[in-house]
């Protein structure tokens, strides 16, 4: 018989129960769910709204079974419908009438509302370890390509030349707000329901500050309506991980072009990388590509989140059921992606002089041929008509602006000097975008001391 079997003349259909259940998925909550009762049971215990000795013989019980649980030796049914009514169940098989007092001033609404909360701010806690190992990883490595000198791009067309740490530098921030969103959802998530009831609260004098300082939460919900159909910050953690995987696949995505031979700027790792069954000379980026793929997966759980929730009425309904298979899928396939993408990082070869042959085609150094015009006192917008048209010409002779002569130079304007030639090198393009924030050694070394010290 069902733990609600009371109202009820007829058995649930088998495929109801299949349909109903959700066992199948919501068994990772074992833990959280048996925590959760040994709080609310030793508090029920102390208040005297049960007897102190069946207080204490649930707690005995509660964890044994969650030993047994961790063991493999216990199965759920599909007839119990969720991990909430499993363990009751199995707690009453076990000492009969004082387990059946567990539930007393509880619902599974507010059991089910404690349960993600507490798995969520694990989870959270995991994902942030592991954004902290990637950003440890992004520092070493800029630390050593403080003066690789590769292309910055715009429109993906050659822009300016930067250093590869200073692009590097760029992830670190988008990890450094992922964290630091991560750290805000943890705070929504870290509130306390039980006592909230089915929705309208309960008549049993609880207390409910008592069992949130026990379980480790710094606060308790403000009302019972909301706290029992309230699944914003599963939403949140989903919208945090949406980002998180959207700068991962960009950076994924710039792996995967640089690893190509038309770039050559990068090799990735023998063991992070796979070939083709057809083509023998194929060595792909099919972690990098996965993890762009996966982006979309986590985008989905997203998508789910907002439109089970969308438009439903106060309070709990079952759709919210629903809210876990998503927040799930996002948390593992997060987790799947985030070390094995700080392992390609950190095993990627980086072929330097790619990447400087490449800064040095494509004019980046346009902009800093007429910076030197301006220093010689030309307006800016005539310095980037006369550079553009001496770009013109190399273009049409095949040269670079440095491989111009000083004769060929001084055709498109009487105050270029010999100076010229410093002022364009690429170094000196580079090392003199020293404000902070910029690609100069000394800024990048500077924004990573501050990125660090947050
Ligand atoms: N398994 C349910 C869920 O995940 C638990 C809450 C069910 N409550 C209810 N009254 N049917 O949402």
């Amino acid at each position: 018989m069902k733990l609600w079997g009371g109202r009820f003349e007829k058995l649930t259909a088998k495929e109801v129960d299949d349909f109903n259940s959700s066992i199948r998925f919501d068994q990772r909550l074992y833990k959280q769910d048996i925590k959760g009762s040994i709080a609310h049971a030793g508090m029920l215990g102390q208040k005297g709204i049960i007897p102190l000795q069946d207080s204490i013989l649930i707690i005995d019980t509660l964890g044994e079974i969650l030993r047994d649980i961790e063991d493999g030796k216990i199965e759920f049914e599909i007839d119990a419908e969720d991990i909430h009514m499993n363990i009751e169940k199995i707690l009453i098989e076990r000492i009969g009438e004082p387990g059946k007092r567990l539930h007393t001033g509880r619902s599974r609404n507010d059991q089910v509302a404690l349960d993600i909360r507490m798995y969520l701010i694990e989870e959270i806690d995991a994902i942030k370890a592991m954004i902290a190992d990637i950003s440890k990883t992004i520092i070493k490595l800029a630390e050593a390509h403080l003066d690789t000198i590769l292309p910055g791009y715009t429109h993906l067309q050659r822009a300016q030349p930067i250093t590869l740490a200073h692009h590097l530098i760029a992830y670190f921030q988008m990890f450094g707000r992922d964290l630091d969103r991560l750290m805000d959802c943890r705070k929504r998530t870290n509130v306390m329901p039980l006592g909230s009831g089915a929705l309208a609260g309960t008549t049993y004098p609880l207390d409910r500050e008592a069992v949130a300082s026990e379980l480790g939460f710094p606060a308790i919900t403000q009302n019972s309506l909301d706290a029992v159909s309230d699944r914003d910050f599963a939403i949140e953690f989903a919208s945090c991980l949406s980002i998180l995987m959207m700068h991962l696949s960009r950076f994924c995505e710039e792996l995967i072009l640089w690893s190509s031979s038309e770039f050559g700027f990068i090799e990735m790792d023998d063991a992070y990388s796979t070939g083709s069954s057809i083509m023998p000379q194929k060595k792909n980026p099919d972690v990098a590509e996965l993890i762009r793929g996966k982006t979309g997966r986590v985008y989905g759980s997203l998508m789910t989140l907002l439109t089970v929730m969308k438009s439903l009425p106060l309070t709990y309904n079952k759709d919210m059921q629903e809210d876990k298979e998503a927040i799930f899928d996002a948390i593992d396939t997060v987790k799947m992606c985030l070390p094995v993408f700080n392992k390609m990082i950190s095993t990627m070869k980086v072929n330097k002089e790619k990447m400087l042959h490449a800064a040095g085609g494509g004019f980046t150094n346009a902009t800093d041929a007429a910076d030197y015009l301006v220093r010689k006192g030309l307006p800016f917008r005539e310095a980037h008509e006369v550079i553009g048209r001496m770009v013109l010409y190399c273009v049409n002779n095949k040269k670079s602006l440095e491989q111009l002569s000083l004769e060929e130079l001084k055709q498109f304007s009487e105050r270029i000097e010999e100076d010229i030639f410093e002022a364009i090198n690429l170094n000196t393009c580079v090392g003199k975008r020293n404000l902070p924030g910029g690609p100069a050694r000394e800024a990048v070394i500077r924004s990573i001391k501050a990125g660090m010290l947050e």
